[in-house]
């Protein structure tokens, strides 16, 4: 199992998705300034965001969430080698993700300064979604018991680091015009809201009636069946969905049917000492 990570600036990655090639592709990459890049530590709601951002851009039209996987649609710039294989050649505004830190941004990023949607869930929540997630697919390390995983969370022993080092990084990223920063949770509370919001932040402003039609095909238990954002077309040994299903619950505070008590409260403890200098308000909090 010790094979299944490497170590990349500090933090565990998945060597099935990222490989020394793809990381090259990565630092070399050339952003372009019209360039939409979604951030999150995962579980966070990259995949959500990977549906809401095209449908915004497009109008509404539902071509691409229809038509072309998330990873294809929305690449993460770090993996395998999407940087040379879907984004050089595409036409603007180009679409990205990424699971990295502020930090490990490549050079092109702190020059062009493309704009960042970064979307931020309850941690709680985030252990919760990954210890089901790490159980299902043959990338990430067995989640093992949940005291062990909860440990390893908290350390930042897991795949993309600590998400507290995540979330503090891209909070204090310099630039901060460039970046919004939104949670889980409000899109959870107010999809309309939330759409409307980053429609406004993408200087693409919407009729009322295509943000309804937006927001709808972006609910849960639509996304669900979308066959193009729900990972059924990955094979069963990289992803066993019969295990844990990608769009698992997508609620906020499953924390509660996961966590004992202690556990709870053991988090919370490690979460105000690391999040102590934090001036941020949080919807969690
Ligand atoms: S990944 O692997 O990092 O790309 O995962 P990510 O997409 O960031 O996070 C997966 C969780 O987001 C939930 N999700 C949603 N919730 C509500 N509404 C919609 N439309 C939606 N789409 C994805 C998904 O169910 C995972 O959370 P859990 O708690 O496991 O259900």
């Amino acid at each position: 199992e010790a094979e299944l990570y490497m170590v990349y600036k500090g933090v565990y990655l998945p060597s099935t998705v990222h490989s020394p090639q793809s990381l090259k592709y990565y630092e070399d990459f050339t952003f372009r300034p019209d360039d939409i890049l979604i951030a999150t530590y995962p579980k966070s709601g990259t995949t959500w965001l990977q549906e809401i951002v095209p449908l915004i851009v497009s109008g509404g039209d539902p071509a691409s969430v229809e038509t072309v996987p998330n990873w294809t649609r929305v690449p993460w710039l770090e993996v395998n080698e999407t940087c040379n294989l879907y984004l050089t050649n595409r036409p603007s505004p180009r679409f990205c993700s990424t699971h990295f830190h502020y930090s490990m941004m490549p050079p092109s990023f702190f020059e062009v300064k493309p704009r960042v949607i970064y979307v931020m869930r309850n941690p709680k929540d985030v252990f919760t979604s990954a210890f089901h997630f790490y159980g299902a697919t043959s990338f990430h390390v067995h989640p093992g018991p949940q005291s062990e995983f909860l440990h390893n969370f908290l350390k930042g022993k897991v795949a993309y680091g600590s998400w507290f080092d995540h979330v503090k990084g891209w909070l204090n990223a310099e630039d901060k015009e460039n970046i919004m920063f939104i949670s889980y949770e409000e899109l959870i509370v107010d999809l309309k809201d939330s759409v409307t919001r980053i429609a406004q932040f993408l200087e693409k402003p919407l009729e009322a009636e295509v943000i309804e039609k937006i927001a709808d095909r972006c609910l849960f238990k639509n996304m669900k069946q979308n066959k193009m954002s729900n990972y059924s077309v990955v094979p069963r040994e990289f992803m066993d969905q019969t295990k844990s299903e990608f769009l698992r619950k997508g609620i906020s505070g499953d924390w509660k049917n996961q966590l004992s008590a202690a556990e709870a409260e053991y988090f919370d403890k490690v979460y105000k000492d690391k999040m102590k200098d934090v001036n941020y308000k949080f919807v969690w909090d």
